[in-house]
């Protein structure tokens, strides 16, 4: 077969590193893709937005599979224009996509499906939503209704920073439009994970759970980002509050979508407190998770291209998915990020790193200059190490680390410290 993958991260990367694993795939080209896919994928210099070009490219090259890994193109309908010109691909149409799209959107669908997510309130007016934050008060969580790349929530945990985060969204409008709705939400204490699942608008096929680490400092402190470090299986969570989270949260989800006569097709990943009194959803993703997906592509046993087929009415055994073991992320950061950063500085060491027993290193933002690789992003590169055991895989992600190098590299050095010590 012949694939299309859409998207320029390490999510992607580990996404065709593994397609290419598949002995049903021929041939990989990727839009726009990185230096780091150039040994699997054929990239081609359109832009994950152009959604036009792509189709039109999916078409001229005989594309038989097209994936999409950011939510952006499928936020803005990619899926109901490839299917409108009888393209295959993987994903959610418009109307799933509103899901992650707004937010308002899904805590209504939650809220009337009676699926467990925190208390709010959705406000397009200003001076309403200041009166209601003075009556609530903190700790409270203010969350543009749009898109904002993921720095669209503020966990505030004094008023003053309430207020202040409100102000800047619907005043001073720094997400522009994605801040014209503002949802206040309850605050949630607890352990924050999430749960994957592959959609054939039915019925759905459960990755294992997963724990990214947002903030961008050690102990959950700084400011959240994409996300620092991720690992997966969950040891502390057990079978049977496993399949309560899945049926609860993804399967009332679905149905609740198909009441709206929406057939959720592709990648549902949600995040998901274990509060006190059960999990409850802090939202909805309607794509993979990054950096989920790269340990998920370490540990996945079978061919991707079954897995992912599976949104197709394909079938998959749930009980052969992994190899055995853990397998744990490692984001390292340009220093500034998720704030401003430089560009363009020297990267050295993957090589040494890949040359550890289980490591890989998936290119988050680089580029080529001069023949040499260069960062090109807030998140550079997603290291990635597998074992046996979590605490192996740990310290083989952290060994890796070590070998690479470019000016101001930061990571985070408590990555599942939760699993592992019990706090
Ligand atoms: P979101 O953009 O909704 O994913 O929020 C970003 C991050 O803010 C989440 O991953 C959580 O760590 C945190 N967060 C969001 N909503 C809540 C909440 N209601 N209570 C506590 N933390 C939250
Ligand atoms: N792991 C965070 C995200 O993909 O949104």
């Amino acid at each position: 077969m012949r694939i299309f993958v859409i998207g320029s991260g390490a999510r992607e990367h580990a996404l065709v590193w593994k397609l290419a694993q598949s002995t049903r795939v021929d041939k990989i080209y990727a839009a726009p893709g990185n230096p780091g896919m150039q040994p699997y994928a054929e990239r081609v210099h359109i832009g994950v937005s152009q959604l036009h070009e792509l189709a039109t490219f999916a078409e001229q090259n005989a594309i038989d599979y097209t994936i999409v890994g950011p939510e952006v193109p499928l936020i803005e309908g990619i899926v109901n224009l490839f299917r409108q010109r009888g393209l295959k691909i993987f994903g959610p149409t418009k109307a799933g996509a509103e899901l992650e799209g707004s937010k308002a959107f899904t805590k209504e669908l939650l809220t009337s499906a009676g699926i467990p997510t925190a208390q709010h309130r959705t406000f397009s007016d200003y001076n309403l939503a200041l009166q209601y934050l003075q009556r609530h008060g903190a700790p409270v969580v203010i969350k543009a209704d749009g898109n904002a790349s993921g720095k669209g929530a503020i966990v505030a945990h004094d008023e003053a920073t309430a207020q202040e985060a409100l102000k800047q969204m619907m005043v001073d409008r720094i997400f522009g439009a994605a801040g014209d709705v503002v949802v206040i939400e309850e605050y949630l204490a607890g352990d924050e994970i999430g749960a994957t699942a592959i959609c054939n608008g039915t019925n759905f096929l459960p990755f294992y759970l997963s724990q990214d680490h947002k903030r961008a400092l050690d102990n959950d402190k700084g400011l959240n980002t994409g996300g620092m470090g991720a690992y997966t299986p969950l040891s502390f969570v057990d079978a049977a509050q496993t399949d309560r989270i899945y049926k609860e949260i993804v399967e009332a989800t679905l149905y609740a979508l198909k009441e709206r006569n929406i057939d959720f097709t592709g990648v549902l990943y949600t995040n998901i407190m274990l509060t006190k009194d059960g999990p409850r959803v802090i939202e909805h993703n309607t794509r993979f998770g990054d950096p989920e997906t790269q340990a998920f592509m370490v540990l996945l046993q079978q061919d991707i291209l079954d897995v992912l087929e599976f949104a197709e009415g394909g079938t998959v055994d749930p009980s052969t998915l992994w190899r055995p073991g853990y397998a744990v992320s490692l984001s390292l950061t340009a220093n500034g990020y998720p704030g401003a950063y430089r560009s363009g500085l020297p990267i050295s060491g993957i090589e040494e790193a890949e040359e550890l027993e289980n490591v890989y290193v998936f290119h988050a933002g680089t580029a080529i200059k001069d023949d040499q690789l260069v960062t090109a992003g807030g998140r550079v590169l997603s290291v990635v190490a597998s074992g046996p055991t979590l605490e192996e895989a740990v310290q083989r992600v952290y060994e890796a680390a070590e070998k690479i190098h470019f000016e101001g590299m930061c990571y985070r050095r408590d990555i599942a410290h939760r699993a592992l010590t019990g706090k």
